[in-house]
């Protein structure tokens, strides 16, 4: 096993005020109903943003939290990624406004787009950062305001989805007592993509090849649009991959590993990773029913959830997988 070079210091997350049940949105006209989504997803409500909740005041939330849990100051802070498919302008990144908001006046902040996967590759971007020496203290966002993005009229999609931020502190490993062999840390780390599958689940246009227009606007095509059935395969596919590949990586078998915290896109895609890993459900950690699929938030949302729960004490093996548009997927192991 690789001696970590990095390792989880603290957590937070933040969620917009307002929670909308599955009966709310049938109320509101949509052709759906709550057993509907139970059945398919798993999700019983989600978390929606008001106008004042935008993307930054979610992750400086979020972020203030985790670093009192790490006990980092502002100033302590070297660089700043935020995962992100929702940043609040096109220009410029928002990791740069969540720095301003936190007085962070330090640190490197950059935006990190890799949709669902936005936390995972963020936190790997963070450890090869520790590991050139480059950066000692990583605040490490997956968030994202996906109420903006998803087309309130598409029950194949807009059901899905939440709003949410989660934030975590990445920092170099101290030097251990000697005799100390509880190493605390990233113990492997996978990361891939395939772009040929980058219609699968996408924003059509908004962006440089398609601009706002009237016929974007009459056709919808400034929302999300997925392949619902097509995304589940590749979702299923992806985190057995992930998982696969973390344990080899870290030379652990599945009967090593405390808790899995996956992606929280959907209890069906969960229930096939616990199966494909061997895994019993009652080690993965699920909080889907509350959130929904936060996307880049939906990891670190659930790992500060675990913790307040007590779920997560110092030695526990963690077992991370996402997977996302693009496509891309990925894990980490970390021991706490
Ligand atoms: O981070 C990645 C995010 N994406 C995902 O995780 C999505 C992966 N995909 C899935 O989880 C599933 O494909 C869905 C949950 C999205 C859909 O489940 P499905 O079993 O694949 O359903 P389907 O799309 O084949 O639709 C079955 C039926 C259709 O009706 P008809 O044509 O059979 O009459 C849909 O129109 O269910 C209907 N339907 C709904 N009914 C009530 C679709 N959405 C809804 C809805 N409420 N919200």
């Amino acid at each position: 096993m690789k001696r970590p070079i990095a390792y989880i210091a603290g957590t937070g997350y933040a969620v917009p005020r307002r929670a909308v049940t599955n009966d709310d949105l049938a109320k509101n006209g949509l052709d759906t109903n709550d057993a509907w989504i139970r059945d398919r997803t798993g999700i019983g409500q989600r978390y929606v943003s008001d106008p004042d909740e935008t993307l930054t005041h979610l992750s400086a939330a979020a972020s203030r939290i985790a670093m009192a849990d790490a006990g980092v100051s502002a100033g302590e802070i070297d660089v700043i990624v935020l995962g992100t498919a929702t940043p609040d302008h096109l220009l410029p990144a928002t990791a740069v406004e969540v720095q301003a908001a936190l007085g962070a006046g330090r640190a490197m902040a950059f935006d990190l787009g890799a949709a669902c996967s936005g936390w995972l590759y963020s936190a790997q971007v963070a450890e090869g950062l520790i590991a050139t020496g480059m950066a000692k203290t990583v605040l490490v966002i997956g968030a994202e305001v996906l109420s903006t993005i998803v087309d309130w009229t598409d029950r194949n999609t807009c059901v899905l989805f939440g709003d949410g931020a989660g934030a975590t502190i990445i920092r170099s490993v101290k030097t251990l007592p000697k005799g100390d062999t509880r190493e605390r840390g990233i113990l492997s780390s996978y990361g891939r993509s395939d772009g040929n599958l980058y219609d699968l689940l996408w924003r059509p246009a908004g962006g440089v090849a398609e601009p706002f227009s009237d016929k974007v606007y009459e056709e919808r095509r400034q929302y999300v649009r997925m392949e619902g059935r097509e995304v589940f395969k590749h979702a299923v596919r992806s985190m057995a991959d992930a998982t696969d590949r973390a344990l080899d990586m870290a030379k652990l078998t599945p009967a090593d590993i405390d808790l899995v915290i996956p992606h929280q896109a959907n209890m069906r895609i969960i229930e096939a990773t616990a199966k494909h890993a061997g895994i019993d459900m009652s080690r993965f950690f699920v909080n889907v029913e509350r959130f929904g699929n936060t996307s880049a938030a939906s990891i670190p949302i659930a790992l500060a959830d675990a913790r307040s729960q007590g779920l997560v004490p110092e030695g526990t093996l963690v077992l991370f997988a996402a997977f996302g548009a693009g496509f891309t997927w990925g894990s980490l192991i970390v021991r706490f």
